[in-house]
């Protein structure tokens, strides 16, 4: 009897400790006719500043949503958040424990390495008669790579006739990352007729580990394309586009499972607005996020250079895709980042008058049609969270060089 009445007191006292310890978190980022679907712990009565208190005084509320009358629920997720009428969600401050921190920075400088130690392995097979990609000392002497006036430049011969394919670049990052906040500042990218670029993350034993286009289309779409591709027993609900702002794209053989980014994230149009950033986060056990922001409408952490940005303050995603028992976290793994300037193919010929013959024939003897196909990176930082594994470095190209 002692016993039981001493551990009532010591449950008691505890609770009373936690119901008055007001936590360090900030009430810090408000969404009007937004809600945040799951993690609803408790359901109290009260206007927005009474639910703020009441979250900042609940151990585990990360979130809340209010109905704009008298009710508030108090959340233990941020994620994922949708459309909702008259709700109003607030999003804490994260823990330090949960906040991303600034890892590296790929910068002009420092882009493709320093001090003998390279971060790219520059990809020279080629896809046959159409693209004739150069080893890294063969690109920094034709030009094709470069660092000028702070920026990052990686582009293709512009300006010979070629009887090939026509010299380009591949770049393939020898950090093979397992999860991590990227962010890719880029005042440029490749642009003009057949051009197919992409930024995108490979994974070793194709489609085994995964792959994620976070940036992808063919000369002639307005929008940005964002794909996975992965091995068995990954599917994603087509309702789950109540939590993005892309839309489903058709998906035809090996085009694994794609989204369209609304228009103008893609090639002229975003360069004509002087460029902007692709966001990727991969939340390894959570979800993958990705955001494009046309300038001059990016998140403000973003543009003061934080090196704690947060995406749960950046709205809703382009794209979103859970990693749960539907798709399994172990679906990706050891992801290399991959910067890469392609052209023609069945893809890019369909908007060629003429198709893949034509696009070849433009290919090898216009070098004009080229002076627009090339990156200018402001930088690429990778952001993770403690505890996290973010990747590791291979002195080596491991996979598909
Ligand atoms: C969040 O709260 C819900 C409802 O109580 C619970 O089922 C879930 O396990 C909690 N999740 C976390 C991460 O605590
Ligand atoms: C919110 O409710 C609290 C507690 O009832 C009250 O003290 C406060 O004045 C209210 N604030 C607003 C803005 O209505
Ligand atoms: C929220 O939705 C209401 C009703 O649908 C609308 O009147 C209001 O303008 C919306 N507020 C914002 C900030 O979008
Ligand atoms: C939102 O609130 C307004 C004002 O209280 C109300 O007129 C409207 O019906 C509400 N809309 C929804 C969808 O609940
Ligand atoms: C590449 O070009 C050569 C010479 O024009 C041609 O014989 C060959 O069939 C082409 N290969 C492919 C895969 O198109
Ligand atoms: C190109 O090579 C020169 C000479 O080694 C070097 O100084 C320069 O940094 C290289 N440029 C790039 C972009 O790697
Ligand atoms: C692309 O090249 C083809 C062949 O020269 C030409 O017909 C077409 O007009 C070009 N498109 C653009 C947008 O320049
Ligand atoms: C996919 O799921 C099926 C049924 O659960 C299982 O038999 C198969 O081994 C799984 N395949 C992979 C690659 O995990
Ligand atoms: C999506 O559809 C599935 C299957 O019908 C259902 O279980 C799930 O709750 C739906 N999710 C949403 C967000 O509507
Ligand atoms: C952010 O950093 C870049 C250089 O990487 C610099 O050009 C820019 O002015 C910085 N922005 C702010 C707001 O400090
Ligand atoms: C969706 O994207 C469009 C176009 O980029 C933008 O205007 C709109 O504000 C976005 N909506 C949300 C909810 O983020
Ligand atoms: C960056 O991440 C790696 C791999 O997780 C870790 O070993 C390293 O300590 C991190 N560096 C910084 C500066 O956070």
């Amino acid at each position: 009897m002692v016993g039981q009445s001493g551990l009532f007191l010591l449950v008691l006292a505890l609770y009373s400790n936690t119901q008055w310890v007001y936590s360090a978190q900030t009430c810090l980022k408000t969404y009007q006719n937004m809600t945040i679907d799951g993690g609803i712990f408790k359901t109290i009565s009260g206007n927005l500043s009474t639910c703020c208190t009441s979250c900042q005084q609940t151990s585990g509320c990360v979130a809340y949503s209010w109905d704009g009358v008298n009710t508030c629920w108090l959340q233990n997720q941020t994620q994922p958040l949708y459309m909702h009428s008259n709700r109003t969600t607030v999003i804490m401050s994260p823990l330090p424990s949960a906040a991303y921190s600034l890892n590296q920075t790929y910068s002009a400088g420092n882009f493709f390495g320093t001090n003998g130690k390279n971060n790219f392995h520059f990809i020279t097979w080629g896809l046959t008669n159409v693209t004739k990609n150069v080893n890294q000392a063969t690109a920094n002497s034709s030009g094709l790579i470069a660092y000028q006036n702070g920026q990052v430049y990686i582009g293709v011969d512009h300006t010979n006739v070629v009887t090939t394919g026509r010299p380009t670049t591949q770049l393939q990052s020898l950090w093979l990352y397992n999860s991590g906040l990227f962010i890719l500042n880029l005042a440029h990218m490749p642009s003009g007729n057949t051009t197919w670029p992409s930024w995108w993350f490979q994974g070793p034993n194709w489609p085994n580990n995964g792959e994620i286009d976070v940036l992808e289309g063919v000369y002639g779409m307005n929008y940005n394309l964002i794909s996975l591709h992965t091995g068995n027993n990954c599917t994603v609900q087509q309702n789950y586009s109540t939590y993005f702002n892309g839309t489903w794209a058709n998906s035809g053989s090996n085009k694994g499972c794609s989204i369209k980014a609304p228009k103008g994230t893609f090639q002229d149009a975003f360069n004509a607005a002087g460029g902007g950033v692709f966001a990727l986060q991969w939340d390894r056990n959570n979800y993958i996020r990705v955001w494009n922001f046309i300038n001059p409408n990016i998140p403000d952490d973003i543009k003061n250079n934080s090196t704690n940005p947060n995406p749960d303050t950046w709205g809703i995603p382009n794209a979103y895709i859970p990693l749960d028992s539907n798709c399994s976290p172990s679906h990706f793994n050891n992801l290399s980042m991959t910067f890469d300037i392609a052209f023609c193919g069945s893809w890019a010929a369909q908007y060629v008058s003429g198709g893949e013959a034509a696009c070849e024939n433009v290919l090898k003897n216009d070098p004009s049609q080229f002076s627009e196909a090339y990156w200018l990176i402001n930088y690429v930082k990778v952001f993770g969270k403690p505890g996290d594994s973010l990747g590791t470095y291979y002195p080596t190209c491991q996979f598909a060089c």
